[in-house]
């Protein structure tokens, strides 16, 4: 049973805590093997056929493909499932709290693996990414998971101006964004639909005065979202909430990786245009070459938690609102379920389906 208490979207829960030391082991276990998964998605769809459709594969094939990728897939959502119990008390320990902060990174190791691969690439390591990431974070999963029995000793409190400002600043995001998403709809029609689309936005959104203010103002929400996690995660918030805080984490790091691909990675180092080819991972595309599969789940959940976490940030407007909870919760589910059937269409896209 749930009880609402304060402050707003707080609450405390009769079901006890999930064991912190386990919540722990889980997310840097499920975060060790993720690469391992994608991996052995990646074998079980080797040789590449020469259509890139999973269609042609035979159907056991297909299936065993089919169920490591929804493995994949499962990573991040079973450390948001365990980020987003309820604390046990509305006065939890650090041990408690640290633990959700680590289920909380744990739901970004789709776009970390990403970012981390591309640093290692411009590093030059010879070293497979898997041999460094998985001691890595059992490493971190033994540091976090070391106990203290020491209580929050403050009632953490989130800043409203802080609030009001990552809310202002993301409806200007927003726009870029939801453009940006439109753009990626028109890789279903075809490469060149998708080029001409970005080169209106490109008008307007690398013009040399709006550029660096879309950076800033996406750095800008990174920060100011993290410190409100910070702040969040320390309270007892209902799943809701929690969903928000933890596809802001995710969102978090998937915008500073992809600002580093984009402008540093390609536009830099590899001197290439950021183009359909760039995004597609083409010639080999996203599913059929062993260091692009990653970029499957990245881009996916992007797409998803993005528009899931404005979502989340219309249904809290809307409660602001006095809008009744029900109706702001039907709001929600809509919002959730409309972001992964858009996610969904646009990696069809990006993995050669085409409408036309
Ligand atoms: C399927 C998912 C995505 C793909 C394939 C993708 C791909 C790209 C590409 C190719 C560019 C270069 C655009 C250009 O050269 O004009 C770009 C830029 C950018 N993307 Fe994404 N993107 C995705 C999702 C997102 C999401 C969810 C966000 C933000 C939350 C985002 C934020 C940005 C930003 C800030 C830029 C820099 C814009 C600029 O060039 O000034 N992207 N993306």
């Amino acid at each position: 049973m749930l009880t609402y208490s304060k402050p707003e979207g707080t609450l405390v829960s009769s079901k006890p805590f999930v064991d912190t030391t386990l919540t722990v082991w889980i997310a840097a276990v499920t975060a060790a093997i993720y690469p391992w998964i994608l991996d052995a998605f990646h074998w079980s769809v080797t040789p590449p056929v020469a259509t890139i459709q999973l269609a042609r594969l035979s159907a056991g094939t297909s299936l065993v493909a089919g169920l490591l990728l929804i493995a994949a897939f499962a990573v991040p959502l079973i450390n948001l499932l365990i980020a987003s119990r309820p604390h046990q008390t509305s006065t939890p320990t650090a041990q408690n709290v640290r633990a959700r902060r680590f289920a909380l990174f744990a739901v970004t190791a789709p776009t970390v693996y990403v970012f981390f691969g591309v640093l290692t690439y411009m590093a030059g390591s010879k070293i497979p990414d898997t041999w460094i990431w998985t001691p890595a974070w059992l490493v971190f999963g033994y540091l976090a998971s070391r106990s203290t029995n020491a209580v929050i000793a403050h009632h953490p409190r989130t800043s409203s101006h802080l609030r009001v400002a990552h809310g202002v600043a993301g409806s200007i995001v927003a726009v870029f964004v939801l453009f940006h998403i439109f753009n990626h709809l028109f890789g279903l029609i075809s490469p060149e639909a998708h080029a001409a689309v970005m080169d209106i936005g490109r008008t307007v959104y690398r013009a040399k005065i709006i550029e660096p203010l879309l950076v800033l103002v996406m750095l800008f929400q990174i920060f100011s979202g993290l410190r409100l996690v910070w702040t969040w995660s320390e309270t007892s918030a209902d799943r809701y909430r929690m969903f928000q805080i933890a596809t802001g984490v995710f969102m978090s790091v998937f915008i500073l990786g992809h600002m580093n691909s984009v402008f540093i990675f390609a536009r830099t180092w590899l001197d290439i245009p950021t183009d359909w080819a760039f995004a597609a991972g083409l010639p080999t595309g996203l599913i059929h070459d062993a260091w692009n599969i990653r970029l499957l789940p990245h881009y996916a959940l992007g797409v998803f938690f993005v528009l899931a976490h404005l979502a989340s940030g219309l249904r809290v407007v809307m409660l602001a609102h006095d809008a009744k909870m029900s109706t702001a919760n039907r709001f929600w589910w809509s919002g959730v379920l409309l972001s992964a059937v858009v996610s969904a269409a646009i990696m069809c896209g990006m993995t050669g389906l085409k409408l036309v």
